[in-house]
């Protein structure tokens, strides 16, 4: 396969009005309770990347009828609570954690054997994280010594047992994880959270008319429910435009002098804006404008136009409502006057990448004061001393995009190695950030 860099220009002013991709969280889900409900779920806004897309497959492997996706759209015949087949090869997860973690969940109520694979970068992550409340409802799983992937996943057949689970960590995709098998449980299962993570899977659910009860316990935790044996009925969803893709862009116009640029339609939901606050917290100038609901997601247009950004100590409590967008903060956080402190994140270690070292490296290596530590960074922002440096994205695409955004300030040129992966979340990246200002040439070495 060719390797595809991407070779940044300095500078540039951030003007426009776009729409990005639909979000990824949303589109995983919408395969995954279309092919658990019964009847039609038509779906728009589909995310056509390769995670959502890798999602979409393993359904079709496993004898779901899917039209799509087409220009966003997609519909799906769904099967019921236990109408999937068994697929004939192993279900290839490619780069995706969501896929996999929260397929894991559905598959052990399954009443066959299947294997879950994944790329280079998917095959060291942690998922212990799984089997093990997994294991708690009676399922049979393997893995790796390590807890990594491959795993098979024995189906038996038999009623899972229903768990009152406390996460260990903040984690969305385990917590959809044990509610999606509590799917396939006899009586109430329940995953409390340390912190309020994002809450697609029981919105979506609420949606498909199976219910989930969620509670605020106190300041930070969080508890939702759900009780087995129910059934999903079709429906629509319209997926509203990534947040965490938005995210390079408000990013982008945030640091970049003169800048004005309004980027609709994105998903607003509650457990995703960390971004916006952080950003603001930091000085920016965002307006979030015509607000309103689509499908049970609120939507808006965000507004960002350029002003000075200070640093800051980013809010313990905004990590996990911001977690898939600390590579870009970093980089804001680079061009900002003073220092910015971020800690309480020690899960961005375990993501596609570890992505305080791999952040604090790209750094470096373009000659800003960056400290990595155990759980965040230190970055003393608005001092950048020139240094060419070719940067690895770690088969990350948030790296290659945030690295991306780094050019509007460096002050010598970038050179991103090992590309394609933005492919995963953000196809029309290269594309939009051109549009918007930026000149990122794509290069392809065979
Ligand atoms: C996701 C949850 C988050 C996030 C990931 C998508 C989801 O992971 O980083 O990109 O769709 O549930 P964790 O739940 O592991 O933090």
């Amino acid at each position: 396969m060719a390797n595809v860099k991407f070779k940044v220009q300095l500078g540039g002013t951030i003007k426009g009005r776009i729409r990005v991709p639909g979000d990824k969280s949303i589109s995983h889900r919408s395969i995954m309770l279309g092919a658990l409900a019964e009847g039609k779920t038509t779906v728009t806004g589909f995310l056509e990347g390769d995670d959502a897309l890798a999602t979409l497959q393993a359904f079709r492997e496993m004898g779901v009828d899917i039209d799509g996706p087409n220009n966003g759209n997609v519909t799906i015949n769904g099967v019921g609570l236990r109408g999937l087949k068994k697929p004939n090869k192993p279900l290839d997860m490619g780069n995706s954690g969501t896929s996999t973690r929260l397929l894991a969940g559905i598959l052990a109520g399954q009443d066959f054997d299947c294997e879950l694979v994944g790329d280079a970068s998917l095959s060291k992550r942690p998922m212990k994280r799984v089997t093990v409340p997994l294991r708690l409802m009676g399922a049979e799983l393997e893995t790796t010594e390590d807890g990594t992937l491959p795993m098979i996943i024995r189906g038996k057949g038999q009623t899972l047992k229903a768990i009152d689970y406390t996460l260990p960590m903040a984690s969305a995709q385990v917590k959809s994880c044990v509610l999606l098998a509590g799917l396939f449980a006899e009586g109430t299962t329940c995953a409390l959270e340390p912190a309020p993570t994002r809450d697609h899977t029981e919105r979506m659910l609420n949606g498909f008319g199976y219910e989930v009860h969620s509670e605020k316990l106190d300041n930070q935790r969080m508890k939702a429910c759900l009780k087995g044996g129910g059934s999903l009925k079709g429906r629509h969803i319209d997926v509203p435009s990534d947040i965490s893709s938005a995210a390079f862009f408000m990013a982008a116009a945030a640091v970049s002098k003169d800048s004005d640029l309004v980027i609709e339609h994105v998903g607003m939901n509650p457990t995703r804006v960390g971004i916006i606050d952080i950003l603001k917290l930091m000085g920016a100038n965002i307006e979030l404008e015509n607000f309103h609901e689509v499908g049970g997601e609120p939507v808006a247009d965000v507004h960002v136009r350029y002003a000075p950004l200070k640093g800051i100590h980013i809010p313990e409590e905004l990590v996990a409502l911001a977690i898939d967008e600390f590579p870009v903060l970093f980089v804001v956080a680079s061009t900002a006057e003073g220092q910015t402190v971020l800690t309480g994140a020690e899960e961005l270690r375990v993501k596609e990448s570890d992505r305080i070292q791999v952040m604090a490296d790209a750094l470096i290596a373009i000659g800003v004061d960056a400290q990595p530590t155990a759980d965040g960074m230190i970055i003393n922002g608005g001092k950048q001393s020139p240094q060419n440096a070719e940067i690895q994205s770690h088969h990350d695409h948030r790296i290659s995009m945030a690295m991306t955004i780094a050019g509007l300030n460096a002050v010598s040129e970038i050179i991103i190695d090992d590309c394609a992966n933005v492919n995963t979340s953000f196809p029309i990246f290269i594309d939009l950030i051109n549009e918007v200002g930026m000149k990122v040439e794509v290069v392809e070495e065979k």
